[in-house]
């Protein structure tokens, strides 16, 4: 039986937009469905917290990849905030509809931008972390130099213990 796909969802199949990788992408994630065994991977570019760029893979059914085509159309610019809380329900009245055993496509693929949002936001979290560690460690070793220079400061000259002592002769007694 055929699917009664609209002419958007037809066309986002056969001319989807935003395929393909992002090499070293802020965020990456990859989600697929047991049931139907489709699976989608998102590529993420994120700058001052707005999506820049976004990419995706599908291994897919039509609905999977013409989903994922709005999908990335839409949250691109869009604040990662925003872009988390974009519903499904939008994607399929942007397609004019999806026929129902097709509409999990749609949930799967905000669900996977959502996993991709989440690993962009850890990698943040770590570089964060990071610059913190270092600066401590810095200022551990700054602490430890200037300790070290104070004690030389503070020690007394020592004289050289390998100089010649001047010896001098007792007086000799007048016989
Ligand atoms: Fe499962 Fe389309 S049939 S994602």
């Amino acid at each position: 039986m055929a699917l009664n796909y609209t002419k958007k969802t037809l066309d986002n199949f056969l001319k989807p937009k935003n395929i393909g990788k992002i090499n070293k992408p802020d965020g990456y994630a990859q989600i697929g469905n047991m049931v139907c065994g489709d699976q989608l991977d998102f590529f993420l570019k994120v700058e001052k917290g707005k999506i820049k760029d976004v990419k995706f893979l599908s291994f897919g059914c039509a609905s999977n990849i013409a989903t994922a085509s709005v999908l990335t159309e839409k949250v691109k610019g869009m604040t990662v905030v925003a872009a988390k809380k974009y519903p499904w329900q939008k994607i399929v009245s942007e397609l004019g509809g999806l026929p129902n055993q097709k509409v999990h496509c749609s949930v799967m693929a905000v669900n996977g931008l959502k996993k991709a949002i989440a690993d962009y936001e850890k990698n943040e979290e770590s570089k964060k972390k990071t610059p913190l560690k270092k600066t401590v460690a810095r200022k551990t070793v700054a602490k430890k130099i200037i300790a070290k220079k104070k004690l030389i400061a503070k020690k007394p000259i020592t004289k050289n213990p390998t100089a010649k002592k001047k010896t001098t002769a007792a007086p000799q007694k007048k016989k």
